[in-house]
Parts: C-alpha cells; sequence; structure tokens
C-alpha cells in the first residue's frame, strides 16, 4: 500500500493531537514546527479526554485550538463520535496521540485508516499496554526504547514507522529510564510525523518502508 500524500489541494498536513497528561510529546512537536523542523506540517487543534491535562496549559500558552470532551462516565462509542466531529471541523488529516490514555473505538480507527499515529514508551511488540518502562525495567532488559506506530483496533499493534533504542544502565532504575526513554520520544514522534506527512513511503505487510520510485 503506498502512503500517498495527506493533505490533498492543501498547503499543510492539519494535526490533531490527543492527549490525557501533562503534553511534553505534544510539545515537543509543537517546537519541531515553531523551529521550522516539519514544514508542510501545522497543529490544527489539541483535544483532551481529561479537563486537568497539563497538555493543555502548554496548547494555551501556545495559542493553539484547543478542545475538551471528558471521557469519563461516557461510552467509548459516544465519546469518540464527539471527538471525531472535532476533528473533522478541524479538517485534521492525521491525528497523533500524544500520552493518550484512552483506546479507541472500531469506529474511530476506521474513519482514519493508517492516519492516527501512537507513541509509546517500548520497543514494540514487547510490553504493550501501561507502564511499559517499569515493565522493561522489571523484565531487566539491556535495550529499551520508544516506538511510534498506526494505530489499528489492537492495542499497541500498527504498523511500525520508527524506534529509536537505548541502552539500559547497571545504574538505572525505572524512573531514569523513563526520562531517558521520554528524550528519544520526542526526536521520534517529530521524525516519525515527517516521513508519514512526506508521503513517501508505502506499507509492505507489516513494513513501514521510504517509497524508492
Ligand atoms: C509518554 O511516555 C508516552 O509514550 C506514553 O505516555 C507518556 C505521555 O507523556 N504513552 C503510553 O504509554 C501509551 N501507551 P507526555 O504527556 O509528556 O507526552
Amino acid at each position: 500500500m503506498s502512503g500517498g500524500k495527506l493533505n490533498a489541494g492543501r498547503d499543510a498536513v492539519r494535526l490533531g493531537v490527543l492527549l490525557s497528561g501533562r503534553g511534553s510529546n505534544f510539545q515537543a512537536i509543537a517546537e519541531s514546527i515553531r523551529a521550522g523542523q516539519l514544514k508542510g506540517v501545522d497543529i490544527a487543534v489539541v483535544i483532551s479526554n481529561v479537563a486537568e491535562a497539563g497538555g493543555l496549559k502548554v496548547a494555551r500558552e501556545l495559542g493553539l485550538p484547543h478542545e475538551v470532551f471528558v471521557s469519563k462516565g461516557r461510552t467509548r462509542a459516544a465519546h469518540d463520535a464527539d471527538v471525531l466531529v472535532c476533528l473533522r471541523a478541524h479538517r485534521v488529516d492525521l491525528v497523533c496521540l500524544a500520552g493518550y490514555m484512552r483506546l479507541l473505538s472500531p469506529e474511530f480507527v476506521a474513519a482514519f485508516p493508517n492516519r492516527i499515529l501512537n507513541i509509546h514508551p517500548a520497543l514494540l511488540p514487547a510490553f504493550p499496554g501501561l507502564d511499559a518502562q517499569t515493565q522493561a525495567f522489571d523484565y531487566g532488559v539491556k535495550v529499551a526504547g520508544c516506538t511510534v506506530h498506526f494505530v489499528d483496533e489492537h492495542l499497541d499493534h500498527g504498523t511500525i514507522v520508527l524506534q529509536r533504542a537505548i541502552p539500559v544502565l547497571d545504574s538505572d532504575d525505572a524512573h531514569s529510564l523513563a526520562e531517558r526513554i521520554l528524550v528519544e520520544e520526542h526526536i521520534a514522534y517529530s521524525e516519525a510525523i515527517r516521513r508519514v506527512a512526506s508521503g513517501e513511503y508505502e506499507i509492505q505487510g507489516r513494513r513501514f518502508v521510504k517509497r524508492t520510485a
């Protein structure tokens, strides 16, 4: 399958960033754009399912459109339907989950096929799910890292766009390891967005490869 242009007929690829927490990955993406390192990419809207998310404050400070759709107490289908309406209203081309701690409904995934990215703080397929860095540390791995992947209907499962790896040091604890993985996440997410936004890729089976012709 060929990647293709995400922003047919428009200047920029418009991102919809979904987050639930502090938003450091979102902030890193925003900084890459402001620094001119992600040309042809704009953040159209930031959406949180948690009203107190720190990422919303970052969006406010950066002057970026932001919305809250509290998910607590709502069905996944009803909540996701509201988020989808918002993404469409902002003409989003590519959805970026940046610490969005909520599974997406099948309807949501189907609405953006291979147009939803997620960052996960482990080298998938190892350690999917919550607290991945602690899972990896407790398992005793010697190499850890992060993965940016397309989202499909399974947890932390879709096509891998890129991974960055670091050694686990004897002096590490789970906290220091998570901090060093986060540094890699901030580099990885912008690079993955650049590759996807370029449209210059193919998906061969499960493999994301640069288009050659
Ligand atoms: C990041 O470490 C991200 O990889 C992780 O949540 C953190 C969010 O931090 N996501 C997951 O574990 C998803 N399975 P941030 O709010 O500072 O970007």
